[in-house]
């Protein structure tokens, strides 16, 4: 890979937990894991957060207790209650110890054919309950072949983040849909353009908001690659789904932010 760089200044890196619909089982001693190894020098480079199934939220967050990880949900509904079956609403993450909502995964986007405006709605959701949005773009893979990226992620950028967005209520997480669950991961010059053209795209929208407000990488992150990956600039950490299901997998992806000053 070609240029290493330091961590954005001023930005606190996070390494995220994706769990999907995993964690039956084992959550328990996996966040006990995590809770040991999250030690005090890896938690002044890196903050950690978990989004577990919402039906084991409140049981990860008391897990957590007082120790400096973050929890959250991997959905919310737009409204704050209502005929909604299934559904669970922000407000309702918040009393089970969340801070945080990822809104717009592309797993969603795809099976739940959530559009552009049903995240923005859902990331205003999560500020009214005083929660973080992630709001997650990515392209497919055919956008990618047509060269298509930027475009795709200048459109969901647009559509999906809405307004008022700032570096203390929103996270951006790019996942480029085809890196998802694959083991393939971009070249790290194609996550430096990514990266740098949502930087532009924040900034040029949200000023000082924008040139702070955390941009985190998703998709096939491992312990093997993170390094490589959360070095490259404007990566602010890392939205991670399967690896983040071994708490020394987890640590391991975490552990790339030990040496880097
Ligand atoms: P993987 O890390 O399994 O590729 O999943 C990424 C993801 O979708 C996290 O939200």
């Amino acid at each position: 890979m070609k240029e290493i760089v330091t961590m954005t200044p001023d930005i606190t890196p996070i390494v995220a937990g994706n769990w999907k619909m995993n964690g039956s089982g084992n959550s328990q001693s996996m966040v006990r894991e995590l809770v040991e190894g999250f030690d005090t020098e890896l938690r002044q480079k890196v903050d950690m957060a978990i989004f577990p199934p919402a039906i084991l939220l409140e049981r990860v967050s008391n897990w957590l207790g007082d120790a400096t990880i973050a929890s959250g949900a991997q959905d919310c509904h737009a409204n704050a209650s209502g005929a909604h079956t299934g559904d669970t609403a922000a407000e309702m993450i918040v009393d089970a110890g969340g801070s945080m909502v990822l809104v717009g995964h592309s797993e969603r986007r795809v099976d739940h054919n959530e559009s552009n405006k049903i995240v923005a709605t859902k990331a205003e959701a999560a500020w009214r309950a005083g929660l973080v949005a992630f709001v997650c773009i990515g392209e497919l893979e055919a956008e990618r072949r047509s060269g298509n990226t930027l475009d795709v992620l200048a459109e969901q950028l647009a559509g999906s983040v809405p307004d008022g967005a700032n570096a203390a209520n929103t996270v951006v997480a790019y996942e480029p849909v085809w890196a998802i669950g694959t083991g393939l991961v971009p070249e790290a010059s194609d996550v430096e353009e990514a990266h740098a053209f949502i930087r532009k795209q924040l900034v040029e929208r949200f000023g000082n908001g924008g040139a702070t407000m955390r941009i985190l990488y998703g998709g096939s992150v491992k312990p093997g690659n993170a390094g490589e990956l959360m070095a490259i600039k404007n990566v602010d950490g890392a939205l991670v789904g399967g690896a983040s299901l071994k708490s020394e997998d987890f640590l391991g992806i975490c552990e790339a932010y030990r040496n880097m000053t």
